[in-house]
């Protein structure tokens, strides 16, 4: 039995690799993790490392043959969707309700009024300030959406300030109570996705 189903989104960020290790957390807690990749996330982690973690094929190709319509299938099942990390670019794309890729599909065809998008913003610290960003993340806050704020701390560009992924301990445990506290309500359906 699933502890619930987590669409967990991948953006381009050097932090995927402490994402890597929040998936394999999360399934090891009996999570059933659906993940879902930018092409620029696939080039900081493989494919084949979300899949081995996960136990599922990652979507990553809106247009991939055989899955034209897991956009709706995915954001129907899931439960929660955590976008991890979300880079400046991906913030500011869903703030701007860009639908031609993977993750700005699925933030579109999600029900925000009844099931939680999360998002843990990754960043280096100026691109963290800049008022572009500040804007989408208010924007996606009035929509509903809630974010995991950063920390601060030392960034793989050698400078110090805000804008570092939470760590993966502390989101984990997040989803999870989430996860817990609504285990009274009927279970939900697996993913179910043909194949
Ligand atoms: C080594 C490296 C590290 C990067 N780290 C980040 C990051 O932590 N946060 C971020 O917003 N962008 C980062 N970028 C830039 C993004 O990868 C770039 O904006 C990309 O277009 C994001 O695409 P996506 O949002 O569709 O995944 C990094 C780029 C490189 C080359």
């Amino acid at each position: 039995m699933s502890r619930g189903n987590v669409l967990f989104l991948l953006s381009g960020s050097i932090a995927c690799y402490k994402a890597c290790t929040a998936i394999s957390r999360l399934t090891q807690a009996g999570v059933t993790v659906q993940t879902v990749a930018t092409p620029a996330a696939l080039r900081f982690v493989g494919a084949a490392t979300l899949e081995g973690l996960s136990g599922r094929p990652v979507f990553s190709e809106l247009f991939e043959a055989g899955r034209a319509l897991d956009h709706i299938a995915l954001a129907r099942h899931a439960d929660l969707a955590l976008l991890c990390p979300a880079t400046a670019n991906t913030v500011n794309r869903l703030a701007a309700g860009l639908a031609d890729d993977v993750v700005g599909a699925l933030w579109l065809a999600w029900e925000l009024k009844t099931k939680p998008w999360w998002l843990a913003p990754a960043m280096n610290a100026h691109m963290w300030d800049h008022p572009a960003t500040t804007a989408s993340l208010e924007k996606l806050r009035g929509w509903g959406a809630r974010v995991l704020d950063p920390v601060d701390g030392p960034h793989a560009c050698g400078e110090t300030g805000a804008g570092r992924l939470m760590e993966p301990d502390p989101i984990v445990g997040e989803v999870l109570a989430f996860l817990d506290a609504r285990a009274s309500s009927p279970p939900s359906p697996a993913f179910s996705l043909p194949r």
